[in-house]
Order: C-alpha cells, then structure tokens, then sequence
C-alpha cells in the first residue's frame, strides 16, 4: 500500500518535471518546492470545477423523479408519502454524488431516506450483485442509520437512486446531485435510446456492462479481446471456455445475471453484427479474464413499431415477451 503511494507520488512528481520542461521553464520546479498537496491535487480528476453552491440548478424533488443534470432538489411532504423513488442518471463516464441537507424528517417514526449504488427496478438491480464491486448491504446508504456520519454517498457507476418515505406533512430534506468524470466506467445505462460506445477493460478480472432499456437495433462493430493476439491458431472449444468474451443479452428486467443469452461473441467473431433485439434491456456485456486489454465497440438505435411487431409475429426472442 505504502510503496504504491510512494512510486504514484514518484510518477507524479515525473510528470510535473517533465511537463515544466516542456515549457521550458524546469528553473521553476527546481526553485519552488512542490508540496505534497499539490501533488495530491493530482489526483483529483476535476480539481476545483465544482460549480460554486449558490450557481448550482434548484427545483423541487417530486415522490417520483427523474434527475438527469447537477443540482439541489428539495422535497417538501404535502402529506404522507410512503413509497417515493429518485432515479439519477450522467454520461457513460460519470460517477454521482448525492449529499444530504438540511434534513427534517421522523426517523423514529418510520421515515426514511436511502441511497442506492446502481438501480432497482421491480425488485432487480443493476449492477447485479455479480458484477458490482460492494457486497449488496453496502450499496444502501440509509440516512436514518447513518444521520450525520455519512452526509455524500457517491456511485459506482453513471445511475444511482433515492428511495424515501416520509409520514408527516411539512416534513423535507434536500439533496444536492453532482456529478465526476470516472475514467473507468465498467457498468452504464445508456442515458437514450441511441447511440455508441466503447467498452474497454484494462487488464481487470471484472465484468462489465453496457444497458440500454429500450427494444434497439445493435451493431457491433468491432471487438478486440486479448488472445486474438496471444493464441491466434488455437480454437477454443465455445466461449465460456476462452475467460474472455463479449455477450448479447436480452430480456425484461435489469438485473443482467437473468437475462438471456442472445449470442456470444469471441474467437469464432468474423465480422460486424447487426441484430434486432425487442427486448425492454439490450445488454452488451464483457467477461475479462484480466489477462488481456479487451475492448468493444458498438452502435445503437431504438427500434420503430413495425420493426417490433415484426419481431413479434416471427417469433423469435419469445422471451422479451413473456410478461
Ligand atoms: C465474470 O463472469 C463470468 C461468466 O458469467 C464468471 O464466471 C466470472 O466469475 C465473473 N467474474 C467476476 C470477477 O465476477
């Protein structure tokens, strides 16, 4: 832990030489002395981009929201609100921040207000517990058990969510939504329903994966997994056998570890795939054995009507609609 600290904090102060060189004045790295603050300052991906408080976007938070840009959103209880729900979505590359304030509610007498690292969608979570790095009961963080200890929850990934219960009119709290780049991203929600992307794991045994929650027309257009490279003439007998390879799945809800396997794609791939996919969950997922960089690159674009009956009536994926 200590020599990792202290070779980053070597690189670090490398790169600083090496980019005052570059300028030409290398006199003034050798005059002034670099705290160690300032090296730490480093390492913060945004250093001092925050939006300054009194700038920042307001409206009010309804029982059942959908938050897409940075902001305070306060909820003020008209009357019991029991079951209440806040879904937070940024960029591909974007990690979330909520922080409770101001927080006037009746713990005691059953309110609530939890954080969740990912979503929960009709009782499934994305991440599935298999692909998120925390064990399940860490990804909630209730303010009641917590109360002042924990004031800023920050996500794993690009979507994070708010469920709160409140018993008595009058009652509210605040939430202030931001958010930081993550150079990264492993699990995503694709925030529309078209688009593209490029998934890469570097050298991480860790599976990731890329949800889009509409019926869509995919294509991938390219994908590189490392032992294209390393083993080129040895066939590998089906997918699940090479550790690394890039699924298609599709089906109802969000949790990918239920879903179904549409295809797999690794050393048998030849060249680009177009498929129609009329799920409510398309899902790009790569399992990385950590041995290779693997990367993926893909395109998306929703599905019209005709195109979704059509699926239908030939009957193919019968499990997008089996519910
Ligand atoms: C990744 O997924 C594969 C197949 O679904 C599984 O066997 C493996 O244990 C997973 N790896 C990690 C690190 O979760």
């Amino acid at each position: 832990m200590r020599v990792t600290e202290r070779t980053l904090r070597e690189r670090l102060f490398l790169l600083l030489v090496c980019l005052s060189v570059l300028k030409g004045d290398a006199r003034y790295i050798e005059n002034n002395e670099i705290s160690k603050d300032d090296l730490y300052s480093f390492f913060n991906p945004e250093p001092k981009r925050e939006i300054p408080e009194e700038l920042l976007y307001r409206r009010p938070l309804r029982c059942l929201d959908m938050v897409a840009v940075e902001g305070q959103f306060t909820f003020t209880a008209e009357r019991p609100q029991l079951s209440c729900a806040a879904f937070f979505t940024a960029e591909p590359n974007e990690v979330i921040t909520v922080d409770y304030d101001n927080v006037d509610i009746d713990c005691r007498g059953g309110d609530f207000i939890t954080v969740f690292d990912g979503w929960v969608m009709k009782g499934e979570k994305f991440p599935s517990s298999q692909d998120h790095p925390l064990p399940v009961y860490e990804r909630y963080v209730d303010y009641c058990d917590s109360g002042s200890l924990r004031k800023s929850v920050r996500s794993s990934q690009n979507v994070a969510m708010v469920f709160f219960r409140i018993h008595n009119a009058g009652s509210s709290f605040t939430l202030t939504v931001r958010k930081h780049i993550n150079p990264f991203p492993c699990n995503v929600i694709s925030q529309s329903p078209e688009g593209s992307y490029t998934m890469v794991i570097p050298q991480q045994h860790r599976n990731c994966s890329f949800s889009i929650i509409y019926p869509v027309e995919i294509d991938v257009s390219e994908f590189s997994l490392g032992h294209y490279n390393n083993f080129p003439k040895r066939s590998i007998p089906g997918c699940g056998e090479s550790g690394d390879f890039v699924q298609l799945l599709g089906g109802n809800g969000i949790d990918t570890s239920k879903l179904y396997p549409i295809t797999d794609l690794c050393i048998t791939f030849t060249g680009p795939t177009h498929m129609k996919i009329g799920c409510e969950n398309t899902v790009v997922r790569m399992v990385s054995s950590g041995r290779f960089v693997n990367r993926v690159s893909f395109s998306y674009r929703l599905l019209d009507s005709q195109e979704l009956q059509s699926i239908k009536l030939n009957n193919v994926e019968d499990f997008c609609f089996s519910n």
